[in-house]
């Protein structure tokens, strides 16, 4: 087609091919297309120059013209198909995406059963108006036992395995708290009734086996106020019991116990399954904290008359209740820090607790 132009036109058609072949991209690519094209490129500046051909050679150096520009447009969008082909080819290739890999979730910390347990607590007593109170690790013999009704020599300071440091200034030695009911006393001196306060944190006793490790965790509520009675102990916690399990007719029974603390006492028991370990029917009982009204020596102990006020209190092992309300049946794990077992149980920080939805 190009065969039959004139040298000038030929010279052309050569020099234009040789440029869109080196040209890489699509800019380049625009300015060969301009300088050739455009308003003053250099086939447009030919056409024009068409009207000053003399008149004899007007028709053939047109029709030659003509073919010239086929050409070019030809040549011309042929070469920005393959840049634009070869464009897209190169961004297929560094965007691609392996469907086949397995996806690699964000490593995030988890939050340890122990503590989501803690959070749980406070979030379904907090609903009753507690407050979340902490007290010291290391206690008085005092507080510990003696202002609890548990007097020197009492055999209820036995059952305790007792971790004691070293005695001061001819004082009782002090003690790792074996129960975190020591609080209910330092709150009761501090604060003036009516109180609602729970407590959370470590406690200690000598005792060690797949069950019972020497520092666990322990939940204590107390509520001080005017005409209290034994039926707002059981539905405060029948309620707490069936919103932590998530278990709306939770069996819950009352069973008397003793307690130097409380009078009367009793141990709450909820609906097992001892067989298969299921929470709920089964009609088995499963003992899960204790419970009473606080003892009238107990409240005088603190300086609240037990004629104008009364109480209830409970007590009860966090890792206990966490263990069975996710089904583990080892309580040593909870303190080994084995990443594998804490990926496994630990909880999404990202999802708090929430009353509204279930604990
Ligand atoms: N302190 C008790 C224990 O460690 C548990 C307990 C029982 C706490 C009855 C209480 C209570 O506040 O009223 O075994």
């Amino acid at each position: 087609m190009t065969s039959d132009l004139t040298d000038d036109l030929l010279a052309l058609k050569t020099e234009t091919d040789a440029a869109l072949a080196a040209a890489t991209d699509l800019r380049a690519w625009d300015s060969i297309r301009i300088a050739v094209l455009g308003r003053n490129g250099t086939l447009t500046g030919l056409l024009r120059d068409l009207g000053k051909t003399p008149a004899e050679q007007r028709r053939e150096r047109g029709a030659a013209l003509n073919r010239l520009k086929d050409a070019l447009n030809e040549a011309i969008e042929g070469r920005k198909s393959a840049l634009e082909a070869a464009a897209l080819d190169e961004r297929l290739a560094s965007e691609r995406i392996d469907p086949t890999l397995p996806a690699r979730p964000r490593e995030t910390g988890l939050i340890h059963p122990i503590s989501r347990t803690i959070e749980e607590i406070a979030a379904i007593f907090g609903a009753m108006g507690c407050t979340i109170i902490e007290g010291p690790d290391v206690e008085s013999d005092w507080h510990n036992f003696t202002a609890l009704n548990i007097p020197e020599h009492h055999p209820a300071r036995a059952d305790h395995d007792t971790f004691y440091l070293p005695a001061q200034d001819g004082k009782p030695p002090p003690v790792l708290r074996t129960q975190t009911s020591p609080v209910q006393i330092r709150t009761m001196l501090t604060q003036p009734p009516p109180i609602r306060v729970i407590v959370t944190g470590r406690t200690y006793r000598a005792d060690h086996d797949a069950t019972h490790s020497p520092m666990f965790h322990q939940c204590e509520g107390l509520i001080i106020d005017r005409n209290l009675h034994l039926g707002h102990l059981k539905g405060c916690l029948i309620d707490f019991l069936r919103t932590f399990f998530g278990i709306s007719d939770l069996p819950v029974r009352f069973r008397s116990s003793y307690f130097p603390f409380t009078e009367p006492s009793m141990e709450v028991d909820i609906g097992w399954n001892r067989r298969t370990g299921d929470l709920g029917g089964g009609g088995d009982w499963l003992e899960i904290l204790g419970s009473g009204m606080v003892h009238p020596r107990v409240l005088a102990n603190c300086g609240i008359d037990p004629r104008e006020w009364q109480g209830f209190a409970w007590g009860m092992g966090v890792e206990r209740i966490t263990m069975l309300k996710h089904g583990m049946t080892d309580l040593r794990p909870f303190y080994e820090s084995d990443l594998r077992w804490l990926r496994h149980y630990g909880f999404n920080p990202l999802m708090p607790t929430m009353l509204h939805e279930g604990v």
